[in-house]
């Protein structure tokens, strides 16, 4: 039941129809009884910056924000936090009197979805890709005190990471075979094996050493191609759903006051139509 005095948030994309955080954020909202709403906000890149204003203006707690956004919601906060500040993007946006609050809590979800599934993040790593969700996650294990290795298709975007993320180390895109020997984690932050796009090589996994937890942050399909090898090599493994769940927790505990749970109903809720395989 929504009242005069609901708490009003949302998720600023262009486009933003495929967003899974309305759905997500309102079961929660409903799950814990809260007078409050959470809203898809298609704006162009154009609109950005007057749409945060308006929605600012007109009470809202704040915003997710997502493709294209995140580097221009970056420019426009007041205040950042850490994670922000080592990803150079901005993913929640937190209004208060005092101003424009940025978050970035991707590298934070990644990390619970970790552990999550039992997996520790202070041991050595290889990164697949070197974008924006790359930047956020190796910015997260370097916090946490892990070893971070980066292989990249491209090797000026690599260099261009390491140069934002002191401490982390490059290797070949055709050197993650050999780099595999002595890590505890791959993650793949690229969007190969995603639904639609080219799949990932996989013969580099027979390299991988039998500790190894494998990670994607592909979620579509929930059982990626890599997941699946991993599985098969009797390797751990991560599906990527569960960082989508995880990176909203903080935006909703700072915009509605509850600190949500991830739980089995949750999961089901959100994968409810994504391809198992
Ligand atoms: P995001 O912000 O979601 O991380 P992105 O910035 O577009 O998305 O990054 C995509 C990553 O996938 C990049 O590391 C990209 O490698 P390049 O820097 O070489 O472009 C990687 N990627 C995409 N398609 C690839 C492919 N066919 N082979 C290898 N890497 C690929």
């Amino acid at each position: 039941m929504i009242t005069g005095r609901a708490r009003l948030a949302g998720v600023l994309g262009w486009p933003v129809g495929h967003s899974r955080s309305p759905r997500l954020h309102n079961h929660w909202l409903a799950q814990y009884g809260i007078d409050g709403a959470y809203v898809p906000l298609p704006v162009r890149p154009d609109d950005f910056a007057r749409a945060v204003t308006g929605l600012r203006a007109a009470g809202f707690a704040g915003a997710n924000v997502t493709t294209p956004h995140k580097e221009a919601a970056f420019c426009l906060s007041d205040t950042l936090d850490d994670a922000a500040r080592r990803a150079g993007a901005v993913n929640t946006l937190v209004f208060s009197a005092a101003g424009i609050h940025g978050r970035n809590t991707d590298g934070a979800g990644f990390l619970a979805n970790l552990a999550a599934h039992g997996v520790g993040s202070g041991g050595p790593a290889l990164l697949l890709g070197a974008g924006g969700a790359a930047r956020a996650i190796a910015g997260a294990l370097l916090a946490a005190g892990a070893r971070v290795t980066v292989a990249n298709r491209t090797p000026e975007r690599a260099a261009a990471l390491q140069a934002a993320l002191p401490g982390l180390r490059l290797v070949d895109w055709g050197a993650r075979r050999a780099a595999l020997a002595d890590q505890a984690l791959l993650v793949n932050t690229t969007s190969l094996g995603m639904a639609g796009q080219p799949p990932l090589d996989l013969d580099f996994l027979g390299g991988a050493p039998p500790g190894l937890a494998v990670a994607d942050i592909v979620y579509v399909p929930r059982r990626t191609a890599l997941l699946a090898r991993a599985e098969m090599q009797g390797l751990r493994t991560v599906p990527g759903l569960g960082m989508l769940l995880h990176q909203a927790v903080p935006g909703f505990s700072d915009w509605f006051g509850v600190v949500p749970v991830v739980d089995d109903e949750t999961v089901a809720l959100i994968s409810a139509d994504i391809p198992d395989i």
